[in-house]
């Protein structure tokens, strides 16, 4: 079982194209999502999705769980989770690398679900199902390598063991921004150590989620043990988490609702539940006077604006030293002249739409709040952008990165100039903002790399390259203080969060 990562579509092969194209032309016409719970069927209205990139064009409609739904599939995962967990841990690593293979094989559907649904470019959807397929493969390989029984050896003269177990019932609850590889990471490692799984996707993406529900069922991951819960995080997700039947919680989401979520599993009558979540970031890059600005430049658009900018890796602010900060900052505006913003469905697409009008309300209201600053470049919109819900790609220069009040989740970038003598304080400054998921750094000197390496409080550090797209099981992912509780996806330390230990003596 040795693991290697998916290889994913080869956009260059023009069969694979083709059949990536007629999969995203077909794409539009009527996927559904519904609570996929057994012995329940909601009463709830259905709701029409709409794609992104033109509001106009109506892709699917799902329907949220109603109450009596969410209790019953509670009440099913509850009785599930003895035969699953006691299912060998090959056995259940066996169904999640036939998953894996599926999805592999329907690559061109999952990617024109993740463009239609999500506005993701045919690029990050195409990344989007690699990782997914990554996750599953990861997952299944851990859960063999840690869930075997393991013998210690000492000095008691008995045998002692210690065995990892499924805690019981997992709530996934799931972002927009990764339809897919986020939603099949948190329910891959969950099933994969042993816990019957309450899915709850973003309420914006449900159409991928419940696709992808459907494959882990096909490849024989029983429906009682896996189920999909959908609904708003106010209602569906709050009785989920406040269920004293429930275990633990994987969230990806904003930190107030991580907040939340951990009152939640600690004010219940039952055992205080563990919370393992990824929240945001407000992540920098930066770079010094060796760094080529060329390359600078390059990076810091590409982690800035890949993805529309809403990927909690993102760079928000570049640091950039004062020698080289007029040649980086015009550069820069030449450059996002040149982006492509449009249907994320066109390959020569480099930015697509936000994921709906509530958050281009809050980069426009960022827009107005950065009124005062320097506007270095705003990238042009095609006419066909006002179907959508587009923000025009920006980068602002402002003095400190504390004039950011929030993360601005999307296209949006802020330069921020340093002297040689303020190192230490751009990496003070970093820190300050509490959060601590990515750090860029640009420079060619060694020390200079290894003194921001240790003295910045962050997760995941880039040197000279762009800081997004961590890669499953070779980059593990996660950040550091307001960026969420740790482990690292991807990383051999998440698995045994979704466990508890029990360990075994026998008097020989
Ligand atoms: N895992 C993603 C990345 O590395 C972020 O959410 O970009």
């Amino acid at each position: 079982h040795e693991r290697t990562n998916s290889m994913g579509i080869n956009l260059a092969n023009d069969d694979e194209l083709r059949g990536l194209a007629a999969a995203i032309a077909a794409g539009d016409t009527d996927w559904t999502a519904a609570p996929l719970v057994p012995g329940a069927s909601s009463t709830a209205s259905w709701i029409d999705v709409t794609d992104p990139a033109d509001r106009r064009r109506t892709v699917g409609r799902w329907q949220p769980a109603d109450e009596a739904t969410v209790q019953r599939a509670v009440t099913n995962a509850v009785a599930a989770q003895p035969a699953w967990n006691a299912t060998p841990a090959a056995s259940r690593a066996a169904i999640l690398e036939h998953a894996a293979d599926l999805m592999e094989q329907r690559m061109p559907r999952f990617i024109a679900m993740c463009t239609r649904e999500a506005g993701k470019t045919v690029v990050d959807g195409v990344a989007e199902v690699r990782e997914a397929v990554d996750f599953l493969r990861y997952y299944a390989g851990e859960a063999r390598r840690q869930f075997a029984l393991d013998t210690l050896p000492g000095p008691t003269g008995e045998s002692n063991t210690l065995q990892l177990e499924g805690r019981g019932v997992f709530v996934c609850i799931s972002p927009w921004n990764f339809p897919l590889a986020i939603f099949a990471g948190q329910v891959a490692a969950a099933l994969a150590a042993g816990n019957s799984v309450l899915a709850k996707p973003a309420e914006q993406t449900n159409l991928v989620a419940h696709a992808a529900v459907k494959l882990l069922h096909e490849a024989g991951v029983p429906e009682a043990v896996l189920q999909l819960v959908p609904g708003d995080g106010a209602s569906v997700g709050a009785a989920l988490t406040s269920d004293p039947r429930v275990a633990g919680v994987a969230f990806t989401g904003s930190t107030a609702t991580a907040r939340a979520i951990n009152r939640a599993l600690a004010g219940r009558d039952a055992a205080i539940g563990v919370l393992i979540a990824e929240t945001g970031g407000q992540n920098a890059l930066i770079a010094d006077s060796s760094s080529l600005p060329e390359q600078v430049v390059k990076d810091a658009i590409g982690s800035a604006f890949t993805s529309a900018g809403q990927r909690c890796s993102a760079a928000r602010v570049l640091f950039v030293q004062e020698d080289i900060a007029d040649k980086v900052i015009d550069m820069l505006a030449g450059a996002m002249a040149e982006l492509v913003v449009g249907d994320p469905g066109e390959l020569a697409t480099d930015v697509g739409p936000v994921i709906d009008s509530d958050a281009l309300c809050l980069l426009e209201e960022h827009a107005r709040e950065m009124a005062g600053a320097r506007l270095i470049a705003e990238a042009p919109l095609p006419a066909a952008a006002a179907h959508g819900t587009f923000f025009a790609p920006r980068a602002w220069e402002i003095d400190s990165i504390g004039r950011l009040e929030r993360e601005n989740f999307g296209p949006a970038l802020h330069v921020v100039r340093w002297k040689a003598d303020q190192l230490d304080a751009v990496v003070d400054a970093i820190n300050a903002t509490g959060f601590g998921l990515t750090l860029g750094i640009h420079s060619r000197i060694d020390e200079t790399v290894e003194r921001i390496v240790g003295r910045a409080k962050v997760g995941n550090i880039y040197v000279n390259r762009n800081q997004i797209g961590a890669v499953v099981g070779v980059q593990p992912f996660g950040g550091q203080g307001l960026s969420g509780t740790g482990p690292k996806a991807g990383g051999p330390h998440y698995l045994p969060r979704f466990a508890t230990e029990k360990t075994v003596t026998i008097n020989t």
